[in-house]
């Protein structure tokens, strides 16, 4: 099972790292314009994810054309060789991905909505496929039941593109996730914190903490 931080907020990045859960760091420029990364401090912030421990940094291309998509993945993917460069699964990212895959770039097609946009993902040769799980939800298709044919589509044509679970709102939709095939998944903060706040779990710790004091003061 891979977890991954969809942040790029330093101080949430580097504690929610720290707990040795996460694998790495997901991004998309949403994620940095919200946490103020620019694009000329994407090093910065690769050089400092990985040096807290995650193994993977995905950064994500921009442009309308695919020459353009493509130049740019180049640049992130100069970065690091653990950045992953996400792009969007249009047309022309789908051009881009394939040339980048061709040159040993690993990259993860993002904004997926339908089973068939995975099997094209995975003809371009991208190392993963990022479908929206809440927003797939959100938009009044079933989510889960859309992830879990990707998962079995992507098993039984036996490619090496992974599924990166994203837009997770819920520590029950990552049993799910799992359940249904899934190894790679994408949380945002808010989610990922909520994996570590079980109330039943707590009220144990609780007892056993009333429980070691008392032993200490015996
Ligand atoms: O990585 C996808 C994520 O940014 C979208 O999540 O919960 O806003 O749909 P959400």
């Amino acid at each position: 099972m891979k977890l991954y931080i969809d942040s790029a907020n330093i101080a949430v990045v580097e504690s929610l790292l720290q707990t040795g859960v996460f694998y790495g760091v997901t991004t998309n420029p949403l994620i940095l314009r919200e946490a103020g990364v620019r694009w000329n401090k994407l090093s910065d912030f690769a050089e400092y994810a990985l040096g807290l421990g995650a193994q993977e940094v995905f950064f994500q291309s921009w442009g309308e054309e695919a020459a353009t998509l493509c130049r740019h993945g180049e640049q992130l993917a100069r970065l690091s060789s653990q950045v992953v460069v996400k792009l969007p699964v249009t047309r022309a990212g789908l051009e881009a991905a394939a040339k980048l895959a061709k040159a040993g770039i690993k990259t993860c097609l993002t904004a997926v909505y339908a089973p068939f946009q995975a099997l094209l993902a995975a003809a371009a040769g991208a190392a993963y496929v990022a479908p929206y799980l809440g927003r797939m939800n959100d938009a009044g298709r079933d989510g889960h039941a859309l992830i879990a044919q990707m998962a079995a589509a992507l098993q039984k044509t036996a490619g090496l593109t992974e599924i990166l679970a994203a837009s997770v709102r819920s520590p029950e939709d990552v049993t799910s996730l799992a359940q249904n095939g899934v190894r790679n998944i994408t949380l945002s903060p808010a989610v990922a914190e909520k994996l570590f706040l079980e109330p039943l779990t707590l009220e144990a710790v609780k007892a056993f903490e009333a429980a070691a004091q008392e032993l200490q003061n015996e």
